[in-house]
This record gives structure tokens, C-alpha cells and sequence, in this order.
């Protein structure tokens, strides 16, 4: 039997992914996955419990009780802890980089496999990630690695941020930027890099209206 449809979507933070899944999500009426969102509640909940991000073995038994669920709300996809809502408190800078830590390990991806896998559902799934299409859905029907350039990706974050009322020193986030992309692109396991059948899309010099309509014209080829 033909399993559910996925769209794999990676590619580096900040290049539009989230943005992108959320509309294609609505477009086609499919769910969508924010793996990103598991490895950062994963982060968090190994803080609060005192763990080192480089403790492979206690980030591993953290991820098999790990408690995590999204709720879908007016104003958007909350993400539980528990029952502790921890949508605003997973996206700061600092638990960003504790989750690019704690993906690196090889053990703390496997735990989180099935966890992910488990989203494909019908009639279809939006997921967004750094290794959809290689690792967690490699049999995807459309897959997609969306990049941009380190600078265009800090200008956004730094725009985000000054939008959210915080504040943004450009200089900072785009080296805050380039080492989290070092980290995803080099760790052994899993390495943030486009699948061999991936559609490349380089959002640098294009809108999200551009990027979306490019996306859903290459999706509708495939279905
Ligand atoms: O997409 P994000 O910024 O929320 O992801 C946070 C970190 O989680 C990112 O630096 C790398 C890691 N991650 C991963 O290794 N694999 C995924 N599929 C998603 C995220």
C-alpha cells in the first residue's frame, strides 16, 4: 500500500522553512511536523532536570519520557511539556543552541525516530526539519532543501526579533547563525545537507509569495 504523502522540507534555520510548511500545511489540508520543535523541548527539559547537552546517555533516557505534544490553537500550534506550555520559552537563542548540541548526538536521534515517523498520517504531512528527507521520511514523494545566504537568514531573524519587541544585535545573530550552522552541517549522524532527489530552493533573493508559489507548482508535479 502507498503510504500517506510527506513533503520533506530542510534546510538551515532561518531560511523561510517555517514559514513556507505552515502555508503549504493550510494549502493541501495536511498536518505538519516541526521536528526542530522536539529537539527544542528536548533542550529545555534537559536543562530543567540539570543535564549537560554533551551527557549522551541521560539526554537519551530524557527523550524516551519525554512528555511533548502540539495543540492547535486560534493562534497557532502550541507546544506542550507536559502540560506545561512552553511554545515562547523553546525559541529563545540560547535553547536554539542547546538543541543544535543535543541533535548532534547520534543515540538522542534514534530515540527520536518513531516519535517523528509517527506524524504521517492521511491524507498528508508537511515536514520541517534537517534531515526529513534523508533520515525520518526518506521514501518522502516531494522533497524540499530550502537555503538562503548566512546574511539574508541573520537579517530575518534580526527583523523577527525587533518585531517580537527584543532586542537584535545583527552582528551577534549572524555569528550565533554560522556556528549553529557549522555544528548541523558537520556532526557524523544525520548532517543538515539536501537529499539526492531534493528540489533545491534558494530563497536569498526570492519572497516567501515566490518560494511558495515555486513549492506548490513542483508538490502538484508529483501528485
Ligand atoms: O529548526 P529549529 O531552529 O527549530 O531547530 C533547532 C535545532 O534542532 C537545529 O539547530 C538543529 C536541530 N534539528 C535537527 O537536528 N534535526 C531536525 N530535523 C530539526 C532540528
Amino acid at each position: 500500500m502507498e503510504k500517506a504523502f510527506v513533503i520533506a522540507v530542510d534546510g538551515p534555520g532561518g531560511a523561510g522553512k517555517g514559514e513556507l510548511t505552515k502555508r503549504l500545511a493550510k494549502e493541501f489540508g495536511f498536518a505538519l511536523l516541526d521536528s526542530g520543535a522536539i529537539y527544542r523541548v528536548l533542550a529545555y527539559a534537559a536543562r530543567q532536570a540539570g543535564l549537560a547537552m554533551f551527557d549522551e546517555d541521560s539526554l537519551v533516557q530524557e527523550a524516551n519520557v519525554l512528555s511533548l505534544s502540539f495543540k492547535v490553537e486560534d493562534d497557532g500550534v502550541h507546544v506542550l511539556l507536559g502540560k506545561e506550555d512552553v511554545t515562547k520559552a523553546i525559541r529563545t537563542e540560547e535553547n536554539g543552541i542547546n538543541a543544535s548540541k543535543v541533535a548532534a548526538h547520534p543515540l538522542v536521534r534514534t530515540a527520536l525516530l518513531e516519535r517523528q515517523r509517527a506524524f504521517r498520517q492521511e491524507p498528508g504531512l508537511v515536514a520541517d526539519g534537517r534531515d526529513m528527507g534523508t533520515v525520518v521520511f526518506p521514501d518522502a514523494q516531494v522533497k524540499i532543501f530550502l537555503d538562503a545566504s548566512p546574511e539574508v537568514r541573520a537579517t530575518r531573524r534580526q527583523k523577527q526579533l525587533e518585531a517580537a519587541g527584543k532586542e537584535a544585535d545583527y552582528e551577534q545573530i549572524l555569528k550565533e547563525i554560522t556556528e549553529r550552522d557549522e555544528r548541523d552541517r558537520n556532526r557524523p549522524v544525520a548532517p543538515l545537507k539536501p537529499a539526492e532527489d531534493a528540489l533545491l530552493l534558494d530563497s536569498t533573493n526570492m519572497s516567501i509569495e515566490e518560494v511558495f508559489a515555486t513549492a506548490c507548482q513542483y508538490i502538484r508535479s508529483k501528485m
